[in-house]
């Protein structure tokens, strides 16, 4: 079976209800998390995108948060490998952030960045 298209992190980092850093969990991660999965079965995109739960991504103060991540891009077989590398960073940025997440928000992240191959830009942070 080949490697999914998307893979979608979504922290579900739980500490203390005090903590300072807050965390995703008290943020409503874990509904976030069943969302996607839920939108991904709904729209039958479970072969291009798998959605796993995550521990911290280093943006609790954005909570809920979660990562989108390109594993397979295209290549420029030609060039050295540095080249290459620094070539797919600059060109085709394959890590989306998303934060400050609610429920209704999940299913246009699918719509425009699974389905139209479009990042959500009012969700992502940096
Ligand atoms: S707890 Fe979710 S990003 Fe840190």
């Amino acid at each position: 079976m080949d490697s999914p298209q998307y893979r979608v992190f979504v922290c579900t980092k739980k500490r203390p209800p005090n903590a300072p850093e807050g965390c995703c969990c008290n943020a409503g991660a874990l509904d976030i998390y069943q969302t996607f999965q839920d939108e991904i079965q709904k729209r039958q995109l479970h072969t291009r995108v798998s959605v796993r739960r995550s521990g911290c991504l280093d943006n609790c103060e954005a909570g809920a948060v979660a990562l989108v991540y390109q594993p397979k891009r295209l290549g420029f077989s030609w060039l050295p490998t540095k080249i290459q590398v620094k070539l797919r960073r600059l060109l085709f940025p394959n890590r989306h952030a998303y934060g400050h997440l609610t429920r209704a928000d999940v299913g246009a992240i699918v719509e425009s960045h699974f389905v139209k191959g479009q990042p959500l830009k009012r969700c992502q942070i940096s």
